[in-house]
């Protein structure tokens, strides 16, 4: 039997904010039938991969994405039938080069995404091997540690807070599976301690709590607190990954940033690198993401300059899952990890490149999510066949955001004794 391509089609669902995506079917000759979903982001860098929406206000707003699915029927799927899915690079290739463009523009990268993630699955399914073994081998068994994101703000929530996530790291847990149950269980005490105090309860886009807070700091401080409640160590059991997101913080020129939510107000690199030094010395900071925004190339080294040897600090935004960028990243000095989206670039090979880029750096790569997801489980299983020993996939609410954590509780129990869980 043969694992050919059959069939290819698509189809506009919709993400966990109600907006279209895509989602893609695909049937092999050997009969294997299987189906993915892309997601989607809000605080995107600019230099993502295209995602294609319609325009058309008439529909969802200007979101449709029927153009992307169109795309997917009606070109990649002839193009692409009778290819063999398990060569993915020779798919992903075929895939870039229908498309033609730099950004993927012109087939959009959320119709490429779907039927490359398409293609490792349907491969997968059809060796019958688990996505993670087929991507990852007989040596993809560490289990990564949950970077919980259980209180938003920024651009994910309507609140008085800017920094978009506040991530509880159980990195002293000896399995994946009490560190999700380290997690959860702060995430209740959370919620409970907010309740105390008369605070909003209602979670934000990735299902943390988004209340109104008087500043950033109370909610490291409450976060804290929550952890000690719950019965663990900060910094010893749980530590606290950050996600300033703070391109969303830019006003007009470069080396400016307006701390809008909490009305904290303007500030320049500088001082945005003063108070991250202060905080680190305050608190148990274990990684940053996105400290200042993607133009701010020369603020990024010297952030990471003065905190580099002391936390992780990831780019999103200014790498975008681009070799080009995290390349440039590397000669620069310009962080020490790397953000991973697979929709941020657009294709299963691509994003392994990445990650190996990495590595090959001794740069730490770090898996995520995006704000508007589907319960397409892949990205846990690419975590795990990537081995990056970390990832975020939002809070434990969201049916979207458990499915992923789910999923690795699956893999950690079919690994049994194999299964290897540390930080670094
Ligand atoms: P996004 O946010 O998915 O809305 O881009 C996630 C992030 O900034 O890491
Ligand atoms: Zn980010």
């Amino acid at each position: 039997m043969s694992s050919n391509i059959k069939s290819i089609k698509g189809l506009e669902i919709l993400d966990s904010r109600g907006n279209p995506t895509v989602r893609v079917f695909m049937e092999l000759e050997d009969g294997t039938k299987i189906k993915s979903s892309v997601p989607s982001g809000a605080s995107t860098g600019e230099y993502e991969a295209c995602e294609l929406r319609d325009g058309d206000k008439s529909r969802y707003g200007g979101k449709g994405v029927l153009r992307a699915v169109e795309n997917v029927n009606k070109v990649i799927a002839p193009a692409l039938k009778g290819m063999d899915a398990t060569k993915q690079l020779e798919i992903d290739e075929r895939l870039i080069e229908l498309d033609g463009t730099e950004n993927k523009e012109k087939l959009g990268a959320n119709a490429i995404l779907g039927v490359s993630m398409a293609a490792t699955k349907a491969a997968a399914v059809s060796h019958n091997l688990e996505i993670y073994e087929y991507l990852g081998g007989v040596e993809a068994c560490r289990i990564p540690v949950p970077c919980m994101n259980i209180l938003n703000g920024g651009e994910h929530a309507d609140n008085s807070v800017d920094i978009q996530e506040f991530m509880a790291v159980p990195y002293g847990a000896p399995t994946f599976k009490e560190g999700l149950r380290y997690v959860a269980e702060t995430f209740h005490t959370l919620k409970k301690l907010l309740k105390d105090r008369g605070l909003a309860t209602s979670v934000g886009d990735e299902g943390g709590f988004a209340p109104n807070l008087k500043s950033n700091e109370e909610a490291i401080e409450i976060i804290i607190e929550a952890i000690e409640k719950s019965g663990y160590k900060p910094g010893i059991d749980i530590s606290i990954a950050l996600d300033n997101a703070a391109t969303s913080f830019v006003i007009g020129k470069k080396g400016k940033y307006d701390l809008k939510w909490s009305g904290l107000g303007e500030k320049t690199t500088d001082e945005m690198i003063e108070m991250a030094k202060e905080w680190v010395k305050k608190y148990p900071i274990i990684l940053w993401e996105d400290p200042l925004a993607e133009e701010d190339w020369d603020g990024f080294a010297k952030f990471t300059k003065e905190l580099g040897g002391k936390i992780e600090v990831v780019g999103d935004d200014i790498f975008v899952t681009n070799t080009k960028f995290i390349k440039k990243g590397i000669k620069e000095k310009t962080a020490n990890a790397s953000l991973i989206k697979l929709n941020q670039i657009g294709t299963v090979s691509e994003t392994v490149d990445a990650v190996k880029l990495c590595y090959e750096n001794n740069w730490r790569a770090f898996v995520s999510h995006r704000s508007g997801e589907t319960c397409d489980t892949f990205l846990a299983d690419f975590t795990v066949a990537m081995g990056t020993g970390h990832l975020k996939t939002g809070s434990a609410s969201r049916s979207e955001r458990l499915a992923k954590y789910n999923r690795l509780l699956e893999i950690e129990d079919k690994l049994g004794d194999k299964a290897k869980y540390y930080w670094k």
